[in-house]
């Protein structure tokens, strides 16, 4: 098997894997783009040496991605989701982050009639999440509500900032007309920056609420969740809407993509013997009990990878993107957020004043278990390893 140790190994292993799909519609990009739960089935071991350059190295990864993907790419990928006929959309995570972003506002509210607060949306985008936000707000009637509070949104993206900011100064007309940003005040704030940074314009424990839709399937690292606990208030709740895949869990998985991507056999084979892998060890992968979901989910996932690479044939090549993400099962999402601090058990949040009568702190949005949205409060005693986590992050910035 393979030994990934350092950022040379890393090197070495993507120009093996980049040269072997070379040619391909939809190429892979690198590994490290795969969720660090997932990495050792690849050959890697992790360690406190070598994490803080992984993570630099799979951030400048994404970054890079995005700065190659053109209008012509976007607009394929959404065309391509369009025709994969998902049951939900992310539209439909905002709908329910923003419904439950105010479901907890409204508790925090009524426990303390005076109080301010401080919204922070992470990877805001072009807004719709906010948006969703300010219409939940509008569907509750709450304007008293929406006027006590102040949203910072935090997205890396110039272009999405600039459209947010746009689109969100007249959103939220409710069916009586009232317009939330014409007749109440909202105060909004962009940053152009990243969760990496944002605590930098941010005092410490001053969100009562971060919110974030479809982004953290792009860090592989929990350290995010370091810097959000440390950016919310005491009592402050964080709330996730994101996409739960596992399909990039294993080489055998990718090695079936590539071949619905119609990569030629032998390249197939040495893509296999790369890691170890026989044709036919996924189903090794999904032996087990209660892999039903799993597998729905993941074949949806590979049949919508593959349509965006036959839909990637009509575009220039240097337009086109690569299909590794660092999606994560739930179940592992859930883990990394006990680890550093959270608490996601709904019974424990019972007591908690934002939960007061909500049952269900966690949402599916997708009848397989594929996107969910989940409300979790930042534990009263802070994760035994949070100094690791600050080393950590110390690091990542020194190597960013
Ligand atoms: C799929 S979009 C989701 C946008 C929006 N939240 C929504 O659901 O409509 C992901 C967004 O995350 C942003 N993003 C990526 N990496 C980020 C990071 N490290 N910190 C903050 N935002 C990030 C991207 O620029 C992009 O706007």
């Amino acid at each position: 098997m393979l030994r990934v140790r350092t950022i040379e190994d890393v090197v070495i292993l993507d120009g093996f894997v980049q040269g072997i799909t070379r040619g391909l519609s939809y190429p892979t990009g690198s590994l490290l783009k795969i969720s660090a739960h997932y990495l050792p089935n690849f050959g890697f071991e992790l360690s406190d040496d070598n994490q803080a350059g992984f993570e630099a190295l799979s951030l400048k990864k994404y970054f890079e991605g995005w700065e190659r993907a053109a209008k012509v790419t976007l607009d394929t990928i959404k065309e391509a989701t369009r025709k994969a006929g998902f049951p939900v959309d992310n539209s439909h995570l905002n709908v329910e982050v923003g419904k439950i972003v105010v479901e907890l506002l409204m508790n925090l509210a009524k426990a303390d009639k005076t109080r301010q607060f401080f919204l922070t949306d992470i990877g805001s985008g072009d807004g719709e999440t906010t948006s969703a936000v300010l219409d939940a707000i509008c569907n509750e009637g709450a304007f008293e509500l929406a006027e006590r509070c102040e949203f910072m949104l935090v997205e890396p993206s110039g272009e999405n900032a600039w459209n947010a900011v746009n689109s969100l100064k007249g959103n939220g007309k409710d069916k009586k007309g009232h317009r939330i940003n014409k007749e109440h005040k909202v105060s909004i704030t962009m940053v152009s920056g990243t969760n990496h940074d944002f605590l930098g314009r941010l005092n410490e424990g001053e969100s009562d609420i971060i919110y974030s839709n479809a982004v953290f399937h792009h860090m592989i690292f929990p350290t995010y969740l370091d810097t959000l606990r440390e950016g919310l208030a005491a009592d402050g709740v964080l709330v996730i809407g994101d996409w739960y895949t596992t399909i990039f869990k294993h080489p055998a998985l990718i090695a079936e993509i590539l071949e619905d991507l119609g990569i030629d056999k032998v390249k197939l084979g040495e893509f296999r013997s790369l890691f170890n892998c026989s044709e036919g060890d996924e189903k090794k992968v999904y032996a087990g009990e209660d892999m039903r979901d799993e597998i729905i989910t993941n074949y949806r996932m590979k049949h919508y990878i593959v349509g965006i690479g036959n839909a990637f044939l009509t575009i220039p090549e240097e337009n086109r993107d690569e299909f590794l993400e660092g999606h994560c099962a739930f179940k592992d999402r859930k883990e990394d957020l006990e680890k550093k601090g959270f608490v996601t058990d709904s019974e424990a949040l019972g007591e908690h004043p934002a939960f007061g009568g909500i049952k269900n702190n966690v949402r599916d949005v997708d009848p397989y278990g594929a996107a969910k949205v989940g409300a979790f409060a930042k534990a009263a005693k802070p994760p035994a390893a949070a100094n690791g986590g600050q080393d950590k992050k110390q690091k990542l910035r020194a190597a960013a």
